[in-house]
Protein backbone atom coordinates (compact mmCIF):
# COMPACT_ATOMS: atom_id res chain seq x y z
CA UNK A 1 0.00 0.00 0.00
CA UNK A 2 1.48 3.62 -0.64
CA UNK A 3 2.38 5.43 1.93
CA UNK A 4 0.01 8.55 2.87
CA UNK A 5 -0.58 10.67 5.62
CA UNK A 6 -2.86 9.60 7.98
CA UNK A 7 -3.60 12.87 9.95
CA UNK A 8 -7.12 11.03 11.24
CA UNK A 9 -4.86 9.00 13.74
CA UNK A 10 -4.52 11.58 15.91
CA UNK A 11 -8.26 12.67 15.68
CA UNK A 12 -9.65 9.77 16.44
CA UNK A 13 -11.24 10.52 19.94
CA UNK A 14 -11.60 14.00 22.26
CA UNK A 15 -8.91 12.46 24.65
CA UNK A 16 -5.88 12.30 21.47
CA UNK A 17 -7.88 15.54 20.29
CA UNK A 18 -7.23 17.36 23.48
CA UNK A 19 -3.50 15.89 23.84
CA UNK A 20 -2.24 16.89 20.78
CA UNK A 21 -4.15 20.29 20.61
CA UNK A 22 -1.67 23.46 20.32
CA UNK A 23 -3.52 26.57 21.39
CA UNK A 24 -4.66 25.89 25.20
CA UNK A 25 -8.32 26.59 26.40
CA UNK A 26 -9.61 30.26 26.67
CA UNK A 27 -9.08 31.25 30.49
CA UNK A 28 -11.21 33.81 32.29
CA UNK A 29 -8.26 35.90 33.24
CA UNK A 30 -7.46 36.35 29.59
CA UNK A 31 -10.87 38.27 28.75
CA UNK A 32 -11.47 42.12 28.94
CA UNK A 33 -15.30 42.93 29.17
CA UNK A 34 -15.77 46.66 27.90
CA UNK A 35 -18.84 48.49 29.59
CA UNK A 36 -20.18 51.72 28.36
CA UNK A 37 -21.16 53.64 31.33
CA UNK A 38 -23.63 56.95 30.34
CA UNK A 39 -23.80 59.79 32.94
CA UNK A 40 -27.26 60.39 34.15
CA UNK A 41 -29.46 61.38 37.02
CA UNK A 42 -31.51 58.15 36.25
CA UNK A 43 -29.88 55.63 38.62
CA UNK A 44 -31.78 52.81 37.05
CA UNK A 45 -31.35 54.11 33.56
CA UNK A 46 -30.38 50.63 31.21
CA UNK A 47 -30.46 50.73 27.47
CA UNK A 48 -29.85 48.22 25.16
CA UNK A 49 -28.00 49.26 21.93
CA UNK A 50 -30.21 48.21 19.05
CA UNK A 51 -27.16 47.00 16.87
CA UNK A 52 -25.54 44.93 19.68
CA UNK A 53 -28.31 42.74 21.42
CA UNK A 54 -27.19 41.92 24.87
CA UNK A 55 -25.07 44.92 25.29
CA UNK A 56 -26.33 48.07 27.12
CA UNK A 57 -25.45 51.37 27.97
CA UNK A 58 -25.23 51.87 31.84
CA UNK A 59 -25.61 53.84 34.79
CA UNK A 60 -23.20 54.17 36.97
CA UNK A 61 -25.95 52.03 39.59
CA UNK A 62 -26.72 49.60 36.56
CA UNK A 63 -22.68 48.73 35.74
CA UNK A 64 -22.27 48.42 39.48
CA UNK A 65 -24.92 45.73 39.15
CA UNK A 66 -23.74 44.10 36.42
CA UNK A 67 -20.30 44.32 36.89
CA UNK A 68 -21.66 42.29 40.61
CA UNK A 69 -23.57 38.91 38.66
CA UNK A 70 -20.24 39.01 36.51
CA UNK A 71 -17.81 39.35 39.09
CA UNK A 72 -19.98 35.77 40.53
CA UNK A 73 -19.25 33.82 37.48
CA UNK A 74 -15.52 34.81 37.51
CA UNK A 75 -14.86 38.60 35.65
CA UNK A 76 -11.49 39.18 35.98
CA UNK A 77 -11.14 42.40 33.79
CA UNK A 78 -13.21 45.42 32.16
CA UNK A 79 -12.55 48.25 29.96
CA UNK A 80 -14.59 51.48 30.59
CA UNK A 81 -16.11 53.30 28.02
CA UNK A 82 -17.78 56.86 28.78
CA UNK A 83 -20.90 58.55 27.41
CA UNK A 84 -20.76 62.39 29.12
CA UNK A 85 -24.07 64.31 29.74
CA UNK A 86 -22.76 67.28 27.45
CA UNK A 87 -20.51 67.44 25.20
CA UNK A 88 -18.08 70.41 23.60
CA UNK A 89 -15.00 71.27 21.95
CA UNK A 90 -12.08 70.74 24.92
CA UNK A 91 -13.60 67.14 25.64
CA UNK A 92 -14.00 68.45 28.93
CA UNK A 93 -15.74 65.63 30.63
CA UNK A 94 -12.82 63.43 29.28
CA UNK A 95 -10.46 64.80 31.85
CA UNK A 96 -13.06 65.70 34.57
CA UNK A 97 -12.51 64.78 37.84
CA UNK A 98 -15.78 63.92 38.50
CA UNK A 99 -16.33 62.93 34.67
CA UNK A 100 -18.52 59.57 34.70
CA UNK A 101 -15.55 57.27 33.99
CA UNK A 102 -13.48 58.79 36.92
CA UNK A 103 -16.36 58.00 39.10
CA UNK A 104 -16.80 54.87 37.67
CA UNK A 105 -13.24 53.80 38.28
CA UNK A 106 -13.60 54.66 42.15
CA UNK A 107 -16.62 53.23 42.50
CA UNK A 108 -15.69 49.41 41.10
CA UNK A 109 -12.18 49.42 42.56
CA UNK A 110 -13.80 50.64 46.05
CA UNK A 111 -15.62 48.01 45.93
CA UNK A 112 -13.59 44.84 43.98
CA UNK A 113 -10.03 45.63 44.59
CA UNK A 114 -8.96 43.04 42.43
CA UNK A 115 -10.47 43.62 39.72
CA UNK A 116 -8.56 45.01 36.71
CA UNK A 117 -9.86 48.04 35.61
CA UNK A 118 -8.69 49.41 32.33
CA UNK A 119 -10.04 52.57 30.66
CA UNK A 120 -10.19 53.45 26.89
CA UNK A 121 -8.46 57.13 26.90
CA UNK A 122 -10.00 59.31 23.88
CA UNK A 123 -11.67 62.22 23.44
CA UNK A 124 -14.51 61.29 20.52
CA UNK A 125 -17.14 60.78 23.01
CA UNK A 126 -16.57 63.71 24.91
CA UNK A 127 -16.32 65.92 21.48
CA UNK A 128 -18.91 68.03 20.33
CA UNK A 129 -18.21 67.00 17.13
CA UNK A 130 -17.18 63.40 17.68
CA UNK A 131 -13.50 63.10 16.82
CA UNK A 132 -10.83 61.63 18.25
CA UNK A 133 -8.93 64.89 18.99
CA UNK A 134 -9.03 68.71 18.48
CA UNK A 135 -10.87 69.89 15.30
CA UNK A 136 -10.24 72.77 13.33
CA UNK A 137 -12.37 75.13 11.46
CA UNK A 138 -11.62 73.22 7.52
CA UNK A 139 -11.90 69.77 9.64
CA UNK A 140 -8.06 69.35 10.26
CA UNK A 141 -7.77 67.02 13.77
CA UNK A 142 -5.25 68.57 15.50
CA UNK A 143 -2.13 66.43 16.27
CA UNK A 144 0.13 68.30 19.03
CA UNK A 145 -3.11 69.94 20.12
CA UNK A 146 -4.25 67.47 21.25
CA UNK A 147 -1.81 65.47 22.95
CA UNK A 148 -2.08 67.28 26.21
CA UNK A 149 -5.73 66.66 26.30
CA UNK A 150 -5.15 62.26 26.28
CA UNK A 151 -2.56 63.36 28.68
CA UNK A 152 -4.97 65.42 31.14
CA UNK A 153 -7.30 62.11 30.80
CA UNK A 154 -4.97 59.10 31.40
CA UNK A 155 -3.42 60.89 34.86
CA UNK A 156 -7.24 61.71 35.73
CA UNK A 157 -8.12 57.86 35.07
CA UNK A 158 -5.19 56.48 36.73
CA UNK A 159 -5.54 58.93 39.57
CA UNK A 160 -9.28 57.43 40.16
CA UNK A 161 -7.73 54.04 40.65
CA UNK A 162 -7.00 52.63 37.22
CA UNK A 163 -4.93 49.74 36.78
CA UNK A 164 -4.53 50.46 33.63
CA UNK A 165 -4.88 53.20 30.57
CA UNK A 166 -5.47 52.22 26.87
CA UNK A 167 -4.70 55.23 24.44
CA UNK A 168 -7.03 54.55 21.59
CA UNK A 169 -6.99 57.72 19.69
CA UNK A 170 -4.04 57.12 17.30
CA UNK A 171 -2.37 61.17 17.53
CA UNK A 172 1.01 60.94 17.29
CA UNK A 173 3.39 60.44 20.07
CA UNK A 174 0.54 60.59 22.43
CA UNK A 175 1.69 57.23 24.39
CA UNK A 176 4.91 59.44 25.24
CA UNK A 177 3.07 62.00 26.47
CA UNK A 178 0.64 60.39 28.34
CA UNK A 179 4.09 58.11 29.98
CA UNK A 180 5.67 61.50 31.11
CA UNK A 181 2.24 63.02 32.53
CA UNK A 182 2.37 59.73 34.53
CA UNK A 183 5.10 59.92 35.38
CA UNK A 184 5.10 63.78 36.71
CA UNK A 185 1.79 62.78 38.37
CA UNK A 186 4.01 59.95 40.27
CA UNK A 187 1.99 57.47 38.59
CA UNK A 188 4.92 56.11 37.28
CA UNK A 189 3.40 52.01 37.85
CA UNK A 190 0.27 52.56 35.95
CA UNK A 191 1.15 50.67 32.58
CA UNK A 192 -0.51 52.10 29.31
CA UNK A 193 -2.07 49.36 26.67
CA UNK A 194 -1.60 50.98 23.64
CA UNK A 195 -4.17 50.72 20.81
CA UNK A 196 -0.65 50.78 18.98
CA UNK A 197 -2.66 48.96 15.28
CA UNK A 198 -5.59 50.19 15.25
CA UNK A 199 -7.52 50.21 11.75
CA UNK A 200 -10.03 52.93 9.97
CA UNK A 201 -12.21 50.21 10.03
CA UNK A 202 -16.39 50.04 9.39
CA UNK A 203 -16.67 47.40 12.06
CA UNK A 204 -16.27 50.22 14.44
CA UNK A 205 -20.44 50.62 13.42
CA UNK A 206 -22.45 49.11 16.37
CA UNK A 207 -19.87 50.89 19.13
CA UNK A 208 -20.19 54.56 17.75
CA UNK A 209 -24.46 53.50 18.55
CA UNK A 210 -23.01 52.59 21.45
CA UNK A 211 -20.45 55.36 22.89
CA UNK A 212 -22.35 58.19 20.34
CA UNK A 213 -19.17 58.69 19.14
CA UNK A 214 -19.89 58.95 15.22
CA UNK A 215 -17.41 61.81 13.81
CA UNK A 216 -20.19 64.70 12.83
CA UNK A 217 -18.17 65.12 9.64
CA UNK A 218 -15.80 63.20 7.59
CA UNK A 219 -13.89 60.21 9.36
CA UNK A 220 -11.19 58.38 10.92
CA UNK A 221 -9.08 57.86 7.79
CA UNK A 222 -6.47 60.75 8.40
CA UNK A 223 -5.58 59.36 12.09
CA UNK A 224 -6.86 55.37 11.68
CA UNK A 225 -4.97 53.04 9.64
CA UNK A 226 -5.40 52.53 6.11
CA UNK A 227 -6.74 48.35 6.16
CA UNK A 228 -4.79 47.65 3.22
CA UNK A 229 -1.54 48.09 5.37
CA UNK A 230 0.26 45.23 7.03
CA UNK A 231 4.46 46.28 7.30
CA UNK A 232 2.78 49.71 8.59
CA UNK A 233 1.62 47.92 11.49
CA UNK A 234 5.08 47.22 12.57
CA UNK A 235 6.35 50.80 12.33
CA UNK A 236 2.96 51.92 14.58
CA UNK A 237 4.02 49.00 17.13
CA UNK A 238 7.59 49.63 17.46
CA UNK A 239 6.75 53.70 17.54
CA UNK A 240 4.75 52.60 21.04
CA UNK A 241 6.79 50.70 22.24
CA UNK A 242 9.68 53.20 21.85
CA UNK A 243 7.76 55.89 23.21
CA UNK A 244 6.82 53.62 26.68
CA UNK A 245 4.03 51.29 26.03
CA UNK A 246 3.51 48.39 27.85
CA UNK A 247 1.51 46.12 25.90
CA UNK A 248 -0.02 46.04 22.67
CA UNK A 249 -3.88 46.51 21.20
CA UNK A 250 -5.04 45.23 17.51
CA UNK A 251 -7.79 46.10 16.16
CA UNK A 252 -9.96 44.98 14.53
CA UNK A 253 -9.23 41.14 15.02
CA UNK A 254 -10.64 38.67 13.36
CA UNK A 255 -10.54 40.39 9.92
CA UNK A 256 -6.67 41.31 10.98
CA UNK A 257 -5.44 38.41 12.14
CA UNK A 258 -2.69 38.08 9.65
CA UNK A 259 -1.51 41.71 11.70
CA UNK A 260 -1.76 40.04 14.87
CA UNK A 261 0.26 37.54 13.67
CA UNK A 262 3.27 39.76 11.93
CA UNK A 263 2.87 41.61 15.47
CA UNK A 264 3.43 38.71 17.38
CA UNK A 265 6.55 37.67 15.82
CA UNK A 266 8.20 41.02 15.97
CA UNK A 267 7.45 42.16 19.31
CA UNK A 268 7.90 40.53 22.88
CA UNK A 269 5.50 42.60 24.67
CA UNK A 270 2.12 41.53 25.92
CA UNK A 271 -0.55 41.50 22.72
CA UNK A 272 -4.25 41.82 22.60
CA UNK A 273 -6.63 41.26 20.34
CA UNK A 274 -9.76 43.95 20.24
CA UNK A 275 -13.24 41.99 18.95
CA UNK A 276 -14.91 45.15 18.00
CA UNK A 277 -18.46 45.68 17.99
CA UNK A 278 -18.82 44.59 14.59
CA UNK A 279 -17.46 41.40 14.91
CA UNK A 280 -19.96 40.87 17.69
CA UNK A 281 -22.88 41.64 16.32
CA UNK A 282 -22.04 39.83 13.04
CA UNK A 283 -21.83 37.10 15.42
CA UNK A 284 -24.81 37.78 17.21
CA UNK A 285 -27.32 38.19 14.64
CA UNK A 286 -26.18 35.37 12.59
CA UNK A 287 -26.98 33.64 16.18
CA UNK A 288 -30.69 35.05 17.02
CA UNK A 289 -31.74 34.01 13.39
CA UNK A 290 -30.36 30.38 14.06
CA UNK A 291 -28.53 30.58 10.76
CA UNK A 292 -25.14 29.94 13.01
CA UNK A 293 -24.64 27.48 16.05
CA UNK A 294 -23.30 30.79 17.83
CA UNK A 295 -21.63 29.75 21.25
CA UNK A 296 -19.62 27.41 18.42
CA UNK A 297 -18.79 30.32 16.69
CA UNK A 298 -17.77 32.63 19.69
CA UNK A 299 -15.44 30.14 20.74
CA UNK A 300 -14.40 29.00 17.07
CA UNK A 301 -13.81 32.98 16.68
CA UNK A 302 -11.69 33.96 19.97
CA UNK A 303 -9.68 30.78 19.53
CA UNK A 304 -8.66 31.90 16.38
CA UNK A 305 -7.30 34.92 17.58
CA UNK A 306 -5.35 33.06 20.62
CA UNK A 307 -3.76 30.89 17.25
CA UNK A 308 -2.82 34.07 15.74
CA UNK A 309 -0.95 35.19 19.00
CA UNK A 310 -3.04 36.75 21.02
CA UNK A 311 -2.45 37.07 25.02
CA UNK A 312 -5.39 38.53 26.14
CA UNK A 313 -8.83 39.42 24.48
CA UNK A 314 -10.96 42.43 24.82
CA UNK A 315 -14.29 40.76 23.47
CA UNK A 316 -18.26 41.69 24.30
CA UNK A 317 -18.99 37.83 24.76
CA UNK A 318 -17.07 37.90 28.31
CA UNK A 319 -19.62 38.02 30.25
CA UNK A 320 -21.55 35.19 28.03
CA UNK A 321 -18.28 33.13 27.98
CA UNK A 322 -18.29 33.21 31.94
CA UNK A 323 -21.69 32.77 32.73
CA UNK A 324 -22.12 29.41 30.54
CA UNK A 325 -19.03 28.39 31.69
CA UNK A 326 -17.17 28.16 28.65
CA UNK A 327 -13.73 29.27 30.04
CA UNK A 328 -11.74 27.61 32.42
C1 LIG B 1 -12.64 55.26 20.58
C2 LIG B 1 -12.82 53.80 20.35
C3 LIG B 1 -13.51 53.15 19.31
C4 LIG B 1 -13.46 51.80 19.60
C5 LIG B 1 -12.72 51.65 20.77
N1 LIG B 1 -12.32 52.90 21.19
C6 LIG B 1 -14.26 53.69 18.16
C7 LIG B 1 -13.59 54.38 17.07
O1 LIG B 1 -12.38 54.51 17.02
O2 LIG B 1 -14.34 54.86 16.22
C8 LIG B 1 -14.10 50.71 18.80
C9 LIG B 1 -14.55 49.53 19.58
C10 LIG B 1 -15.55 48.65 18.95
O3 LIG B 1 -15.97 48.82 17.79
O4 LIG B 1 -15.97 47.71 19.64
N2 LIG B 1 -11.70 55.86 19.76
ZN1 LIG C 1 -11.83 58.15 19.75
Amino acid sequence: MTAFHRGRRLRWTPELRTLVRETPPLLAEDLIMPYFVVETADADFRKEIPSMPGQCQLSLQELENQVARAVDTGLHAVILFGIPATKDEQASGAYAEDGIVQRAVRLLKRRWPSLLVITDVCLCEYMSHGHCGVLMPDGAVLNDATLPLLAKTAVSHAEAGADMVAPSDMMDGRVAAIRQALDDGGLTETPILSYAVKYASAYYGPFRDAAESTPACGDRKSYQMDPANAREALIEALADLDEGADALIVKPAGPYSDILRLVREHVNVPLCAYQVSGEYSLIRAAGLNGWIDERAVMLESLTGLKRAGADMLITYFTETLLKERLVR
